[in-house]
């Protein structure tokens, strides 16, 4: 299966360092992990998704990458992963809506896990014209409460739905 220009797209912006410990939340079929961990030449990537079967789907399209200790899948929510405080550099999910609808735990765990200085991006297809304000101000408001900012707005063209991108960092990024 080929990655889908809005995969491509996300993995272009999250642009990890080679080194990075990144998390992805809600990896479905693992396409994305693919995309990133090709990156990761001496980083790992950990991805969660509360869906067994698409933790098997995804740990089948990684198989080299699992074997060799450089990707991780759980089959779990965010909230219930057994996760290590400030492990991770970068967070990022693709359309997993529990980011933009209340009351969002999720933020509280991110918040945990991130490193000091990580980065977080919230990824989602804008499948109507409401959907970058809607997403964008919720984001904005449920992972402020948490203690983060909104650092940058990414919009791209992604056949056939455009994409938007979220990146967000922790306010006291060492508090
Ligand atoms: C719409 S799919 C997107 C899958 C993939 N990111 C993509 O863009 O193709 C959302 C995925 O996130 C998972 N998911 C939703 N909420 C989650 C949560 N709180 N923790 C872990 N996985 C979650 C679902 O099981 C599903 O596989």
């Amino acid at each position: 299966m080929a990655a889908s220009s809005r995969l491509v797209w996300t993995a272009e912006v999250a642009d990890p360092a080679p080194t990075a410990r990144v998390l992805e939340v809600g990896c479905g079929h693992g396409v994305l992990v693919s995309l990133l961990a090709e990156r990761l030449t001496a980083g790992t990537l950990t991805a969660v998704d509360r869906s067994a079967t698409m933790v098997a789907a995804a740990t089948r399209r990684n198989r080299a990458a699992v074997d060799a200790g450089r990707v991780r899948l759980f089959a779990s929510g965010l909230v219930d992963a057994d996760l290590p405080d400030g492990a991770f550099d970068l967070v990022c999910s693709v359309n997993v809506r529990a980011f933009w609808t209340p009351p969002a735990p999720e933020w509280d765990v991110v918040r945990r896990v991130l490193a000091p200085g990580g980065r977080v991006l919230v990824a989602c297809s804008l499948m109507s014209q409401d959907t970058e304000g809607a997403v964008t101000d919720a984001v904005r408001r449920l992972a402020g409460d948490r203690g983060f900012a909104l650092t940058a707005v990414r919009s791209g063209r992604t056949p056939p739905i455009d994409s938007l991108a979220l990146e967000l960092r922790a306010v006291h990024p060492d508090g």
